[in-house]
């Protein structure tokens, strides 16, 4: 790799140069004879191929659409393929990070699969997850970077450097959840947007497709990565393929022979599609583009660009700011000292707000009480007089029975008397008393 190729390093060797340039007491002196650190650049390649390399790839595209097939065809391989179900009630990430070797190089790759993507009914909600996943790996990369004891040296690097973006091959246009789905994710991480499957639109299509999506991203604000053209070395392939974006690609786990070679494509009764076949489709470039020519600027782009902006808002949002009102730089101490008095005056306030929530709690239950010790006592009371009325009653039933009782007897004992009074005076005319008289010993005088 020569220097050129390192933009870490050329970047480093500018600001060696600006200092320089800065300093007025440098002076410009040449050596006699060599010194050796012109291996400098030797030693940095060295240290990082020891040190290994880590790249995460997002694949957003709808289930089916192809995301695993392209990623065993662009590392040729095969990894583990799951086939996602089409019933999820969300979307869910699922990473799944694999150790790769070429040469002597070292890869980390990680490659996240957006599971269930746009099978909803609903999906509006469905750009969530994916920017909750990415702003997480960021939250956890500032929480290293924060931390007394930091270990960025072998810290494992979860930041998504790339997110290809799968577009269904429809030749009409994006679909509004791809619009929005690439808004919310445009100034969170790189987005190559890529057409998928791209056997199955025709080559007029295919154009036509192409100018309509970059025109809809274009007039929707959706910024996509752009290939950089700063470095001379890249400038001019980089600046061709931008004009070649989005890439319409083909993925293939089928061997098919070619001649006398056997070459990753697809096998139809009509022909035989070749991916790596540039006239075919733009797996080739994306390849380039992707792997062998940009990887690193992607790296660079995540962190320089889209860590550092959500750094700087999470900060922001922190309290932390470079300069005070004066313009006078802003000393982490103040800050400290400033954050911690807002939080306890936050804390008392929050007290205040419970203690008199708490006290109104109390007054609302003490006037439920009452209020509920006012109505039993109504109650109460009601039933007492309901109680006294109905005794009342049968007092006065009890005084009428009585009363009854007292006339019946009354008219009892004037009817036996009336009784016994007619036995006596009808006495002579009663059929059978003669013969009860004849039974009567008869004295000498009438004794009745
Ligand atoms: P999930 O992980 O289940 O969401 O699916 P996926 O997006 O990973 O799709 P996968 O790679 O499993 O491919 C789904 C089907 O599409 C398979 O039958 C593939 O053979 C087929 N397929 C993949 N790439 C292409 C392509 O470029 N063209 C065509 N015509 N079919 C493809
Ligand atoms: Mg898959």
């Amino acid at each position: 790799m020569t220097l050129s190729k390192c933009p870490g390093m050329s970047c480093q060797i500018f600001f060696f140069a600006v200092v320089i340039s800065q300093s007025e007491e440098m002076r410009t002196l040449s050596l006699s004879g060599h010194v050796g650190f012109d291996s400098l650049p030797d030693q940095l390649v060295s240290k990082s191929v020891c040190q290994g390399f880590s790249f995460n790839i997002l694949c957003v595209g709808e289930t089916g659409i192809g995301k695993s097939t392209l990623m065993n065809t662009l590392f040729n391989t095969t990894f583990e393929n799951e086939e996602a179900s089409h019933f999820q009630n969300g979307v869910h990430l699922r990473p799944r990070t694999y150790s790769l070797q070429e040469s002597n190089v070292d890869l980390q790759l990680t490659i996240v699969d957006t599971v269930g993507f746009g099978d909803q009914v609903n999906k509006e909600e469905s750009y969530k997850p994916i920017v909750d996943y990415i702003d997480a790996q960021f939250e956890n990369f500032l929480e290293e970077e924060l931390k007394i004891k930091r270990s960025l040296y072998n810290y494992h690097d979860s930041r998504i450097h790339i997110c290809l973006y799968f577009i269904a091959p429809t030749g009409h246009s994006l679909k509004s959840l791809d619009l929005v789905t690439m808004k919310k994710l445009d100034s969170k991480v790189n987005i190559i947007p890529i057409i998928a499957k791209a056997d199955t639109i025709s080559k007029s299509e295919l154009q036509k497709f192409k100018i309509k999506i970059m025109s809809e991203l274009v007039s929707n604000g959706v910024q996509i990565y752009q290939f950089p053209t700063d470095d001379e070395a890249v400038a001019e392939i980089n600046s061709s393929m931008n004009a070649h974006l989005p890439f319409a690609v083909i993925g293939s786990s089928e061997e098919v022979q070619i001649g006398n070679k056997m070459v990753r494509a697809r096998q139809y009764p009509w022909g035989v599609v070749q991916v790596e076949n540039e006239s075919h489709c733009d797996f080739v470039k994306l390849r380039e583009m992707l792997i062998r020519v940009n990887m690193l600027d992607l790296r660079e782009q995540t962190h320089a660009r889209h860590y550092e902006l959500y750094r700087r808002c999470k900060l922001e949002e922190m309290g932390f700011k470079d300069t005070d009102p004066d313009s006078e730089p802003f000393s982490l101490q103040e800050t400290y000292v400033a954050k911690r008095r807002e939080f306890i005056g936050e804390l008392q306030l929050k007290e205040e707000q419970m203690r008199q929530m708490f006290v109104n709690k109390v007054k609302e239950t003490e006037a439920e009480l009452k209020e509920k010790e006012r109505e039993l006592h109504e109650r109460f009371e009601m039933l007492k007089r309901s109680h006294q009325e109905e005794k009342r009653n049968l007092e006065e039933k009890r005084r009428d029975l009585e009363e009854e009782m007292n006339t019946f007897n009354r008219r009892k004992v004037a009817a036996e008397t009336l009784q016994s009074l007619q036995a006596f005076s009808l006495l002579p005319f009663f059929p059978f008393q003669p013969l009860r008289l004849q039974s009567v010993p008869i004295s000498g005088s009438h004794r009745l």
